[in-house]
């Protein structure tokens, strides 16, 4: 990825090159994001089992490609500021903060257990990168933006499922995926015994 010291040749009209590449900075990491996400959710749609399997497995392709149309934006975003976007695997498992994803064939309930906790991660940072491009470029905060719109939306899909009639996730108070899928996956079996 662009070090901070390679600055562009130009880039959009009233940013400096200096602002050009903060902003495609911040771009880049959200990328490697959101490409992770949309490899993880066609993870999940492999690999759900049980009796809600067609409806997860069908609700997560759109979310895919959604998901997918983002990163195009992103990418061609930074190539607009003048920088080049890496779309690389090598160059994302390099730069990543976050492990893989960790669960494998499970039950569809205890991966939309997992995913909540995905979707809270990529969402808390997508919101601190739009945060963190308010000031320098409204075009490129307005882009991320309109990710949340969709991103939270699909983090409502998954939650949902974890949802019961009194309002309170399965999920509470989970901190990582395979918590996070124990207690939704319990509190389903729970649910169908009762
Ligand atoms: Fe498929």
């Amino acid at each position: 990825m662009a070090r901070r010291t390679e600055l562009p040749k130009y880039t959009v009209p009233s940013l400096t090159v200096e602002d050009g590449a903060a902003v495609a900075a911040v771009l880049q990491k959200r990328l490697n994001a959101l490409n992770d996400l949309a490899l993880t959710l066609k993870h999940i749609h492999w690999n759900v089992t049980g009796p809600h399997f067609i409806a997860v497995h069908e609700m997560i392709d759109p979310q895919v490609d959604a998901v997918r149309a983002m990163v195009d934006a992103i990418a061609e975003r930074i190539a607009t500021l003048g920088v080049a976007p890496v779309g690389t695997p090598g160059a994302l498992v390099a730069d990543r903060t976050w492990d893989d994803y960790s669960i494998g064939r499970a039950g569809a309930i205890e991966h939309l257990g997992a995913l909540d906790e995905v979707y809270v991660g990529v969402i808390e940072d997508h919101r601190k990168a739009a945060d963190d491009t308010e000031d320098l470029d409204t075009v490129t905060n307005d882009l991320l933006i309109g990710h949340l719109h969709e991103l939270e939306l699909f983090h409502w899909f998954v939650r949902a499922h974890l949802e019961s009639a009194g309002g309170e996730l399965s999920t509470h108070g989970a901190t990582t995926e395979k918590a996070a899928a124990r207690s939704a996956g319990k509190a389903a079996k729970q649910a169908e015994d009762r």
